[in-house]
């Protein structure tokens, strides 16, 4: 009998409300809440529609620890799935160690006022989290999330050290709009207007943003132009796999895109400074958000696919291989489950697979954890069995030297 809140009502809550519905064998109580209580219903209605399960809904504003503190008091959940903005990751997080409730998220914390990922924050909870006999998973999505446990399995299935690691996600979907975001607009677009970086020989390298770019051919999709640019797990990843010489991200923008962004950028409209309007305060990126399509929305008019994955050299038995392993995931497929996009569907089903580890003993420990420091085996079963396949291809030409 386990009793699992879910924060956050967006396109990412909604796969993941409707996942946990699906696992109701281990979820058997399902409480889904958010700032905004009426979009918590309209999830539940469509989960009671489409499998007759009824889930409850509440309002939160996680801003507020004292507030997460009342809606645990109130449902006293084992775990929270925390699908909310990363704003809000650290006031779950003090929550959790007030109510002594397990924690799970998808976005390492960003102040609001700052665009800048790192872990130290969350690390930061180490001891108290330990203290408190509770674990905190860490970026349990697909990039952060699965990309962790993909790189996990190739240390320990594949290679006997890894150097070279480089991430690729490709986005070949067409909306029909001139420019959307897949995800939370804000959050998306200070991810990506921020400088590059990767990691080489100990060092962190900074570039500009979408200095560096390559194209790359992906499975089932061919060539796409991709761009080098920073993502959090990069960080986790070269602490917890100390062989790696580099590692990098690449991320695939059209030029359509790309255009929109520069525009946006060069009017002030990505900015995160507050600035005077009508006698009232507002953030740029905040009102550029509620005028541009809810990526929540994207999901019925979306052709094509995503394909994720982890590109790695280095030594098996002395000698040097390649590997390389991904997941494909198309728009349609995602739409025609959970009513969403495939960029919600590969964040949401695993941060409900992360959560039935949890929930099920298969990851466990005290602390803070980031997804490569558990066993990458159960996961990557339930990846199949949850709609996200994943495939392998052993020395093929990875197009990096
Ligand atoms: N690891 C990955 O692969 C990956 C990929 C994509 C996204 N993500 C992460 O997934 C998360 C959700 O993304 P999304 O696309 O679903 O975003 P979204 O559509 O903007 O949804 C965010 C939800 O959180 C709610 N929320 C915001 N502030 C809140 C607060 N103070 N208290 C309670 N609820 C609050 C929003 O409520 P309102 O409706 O009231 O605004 C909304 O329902 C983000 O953190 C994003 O960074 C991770």
């Amino acid at each position: 009998m386990s009793k699992v809140i879910i924060v956050g009502a967006g396109g990412v809550g909604r796969v993941v409300a409707f996942k946990c519905a699906q696992a109701k064998e281990v979820f058997t109580e399902i409480i889904l809440a958010s700032r905004t209580k009426e979009k918590c219903d309209n999830i539940a209605a469509d989960i009671q529609r489409q499998y007759g399960l009824s889930i409850k809904t509440d309002q939160v504003d996680a801003d507020h620890v004292e507030e997460v503190v009342r809606l645990f008091k109130k449902h006293e959940p084992q775990l929270v799935i925390n699908v909310a903005l990363p704003y809000q990751d650290l006031s779950i997080m003090d929550a959790c160690l007030q109510q002594g409730v397990h924690y799970l998220d998808t976005a390492n914390y960003e102040p609001p006022d700052e665009a800048k990922f790192e872990y130290s924050w969350q690390w930061a909870y180490q001891d108290r989290f330990k203290n408190a006999g509770l674990i905190a998973v860490l970026g349990c999505g697909f990039d952060p999330g699965v990309t962790g446990v993909f790189t996990c399995h190739a240390a320990k299935q594949h290679f006997d050290e890894i150097h070279y690691l480089d991430i690729v996600d490709c986005n070949a979907g067409d909306h029909g709009k001139p420019f959307a975001t897949n995800f939370n607009p804000e959050i998306n677009i200070r991810e990506i207007t921020q400088n590059g970086q990767y990691y080489e020989n100990g060092n962190w390298i900074q570039t500009k943003p979408h200095e560096i770019g390559k194209v790359l051919n992906y499975p089932n999709i061919g060539p796409r132009q991709s761009y080098l640019i920073y993502h959090e797990e990069l960080e986790s990843l070269v602490k917890n796999f100390p062989s790696i010489k580099r590692a990098r991200f690449w991320m695939t923008f059209g030029e359509e895109y790309l255009t929109h962004l520069r525009v946006i950028q060069n009017i002030g409209m990505a900015s995160i400074e507050p600035i005077e309007y009508e006698g009232k305060k507002i953030i740029p990126l905040q009102f550029l958000k509620a005028v541009l399509p809810d990526p929540g929305d994207l999901g019925e008019s979306y052709e094509g696919e995503t394909s994720i994955g982890c590109r790695v050299k280095g030594l098996k038995d002395g000698l040097e291989k390649t590997y390389y392993i991904y997941n494909n995931c198309k728009h349609q497929d995602a739409f025609h489950e959970t009513g969403t996009q495939a960029v919600s569907f590969t964040t949401g089903v695993p941060a409900m697979i992360g959560a039935k580890m949890v929930l099920t003993g298969k990851w466990s420990g005290a602390g803070v954890f980031n997804v490569e420091e558990f066993d990458p085996d159960p996961f990557l079963d339930d990846l199949k069995t949850y709609g996200l396949p994943w495939h392998e291809l052993e020395n093929v030409d990875l197009e990096f030297e």
